[in-house]
């Protein structure tokens, strides 16, 4: 039996919205009350694709660490700080979405210790023991085992061998998609109104973008998204 295609065009109401989870930001990783290790991620291209994705009537989840940035209209917003509290979130979103846009700049490593209060300063150097944070993709890709969906977009910042890199990446995390671009020195791409992606797949496809601002790079991968969503069958 065939079942009827719902989301046809012409049956009398419309298609059901591609639901996203979008990340952003850096997150953070505590020390003490008042320190913590973390990056210069600002989240504007998170933030471009959770608006361009709410524009275009997808339904947005943005789970964003610590920016300054305003939240774009019509999306959920689930602030969170740590890389663990993030993938917490992201994970009890995942299963009501079709895709996960993962540009978050994860801090990798986080400090063994926790001090629950300050640490005061006594003129001593010191060491501080740090431990890998898990890798969210990674482990999304790995609970998703072999479905299609959710579709899984990672982001790539490299200082060096883009391309090898990415496709790294792309390959060790199970990504469906990884969009990279280049950080030159210390701040780099983070911030910058404008930008440059380069774009693969797992089909050896490979497209480059810009230099464009980060609105316009997001609405071209959004097409993207849109026409591999279009192929991946449904679970
Ligand atoms: N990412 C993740 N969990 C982490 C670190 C990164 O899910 N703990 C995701 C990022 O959100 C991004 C992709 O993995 O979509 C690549 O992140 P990037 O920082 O470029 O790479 P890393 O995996 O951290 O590898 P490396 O630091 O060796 O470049």
């Amino acid at each position: 039996m065939v079942e009827p295609d719902r989301d046809a065009p012409g049956r009398g109401h419309p298609p059901s919205p591609i639901r996203c989870v979008v990340t952003a930001g850096p997150t953070r990783e505590y020390f003490d009350p008042v320190r913590f290790l973390s990056n210069p991620s600002t989240g504007r291209m998170g933030y471009a694709l959770a608006g361009q994705a709410a524009a275009r009537g997808w339904s947005v989840d943005l789970v964003a660490g610590p920016t300054e940035l305003p939240e774009p209209d019509g999306v959920l917003f689930y602030p969170v700080e740590t890389g663990e509290e993030m993938l917490h979130q992201v994970d009890a979103l995942l299963p009501a979405c079709d895709v996960l846009l993962m540009t978050a700049a994860v801090t990798d490593f986080r400090p063994a210790t926790y001090h629950e209060q300050k640490e005061k300063k006594d003129g001593r150097s010191r060491s501080v023991q740090l431990e890998p944070v898990p890798d969210l993709l990674a482990t999304f890709a790995e609970r998703r085992g072999g479905h299609p969906r959710p579709l899984l977009v990672g982001f790539a910042a490299e200082t060096e061998e883009l391309e090898a890199h990415a496709r790294a990446k792309l390959l060790r995390k199970n990504l469906d998609l990884i969009a990279a671009n280049r950080v030159d020195g210390p701040a780099g791409a983070f911030g910058a109104e404008r930008s440059t992606l380069l774009v693969l797949d797992r089909q050896g496809r490979r497209q480059e973008w810009g230099p464009a601002p980060k609105v316009e790079l997001a609405s071209l991968l959004l097409d993207r998204v849109e026409e591999l969503l279009a192929h991946a069958p449904t679970a």
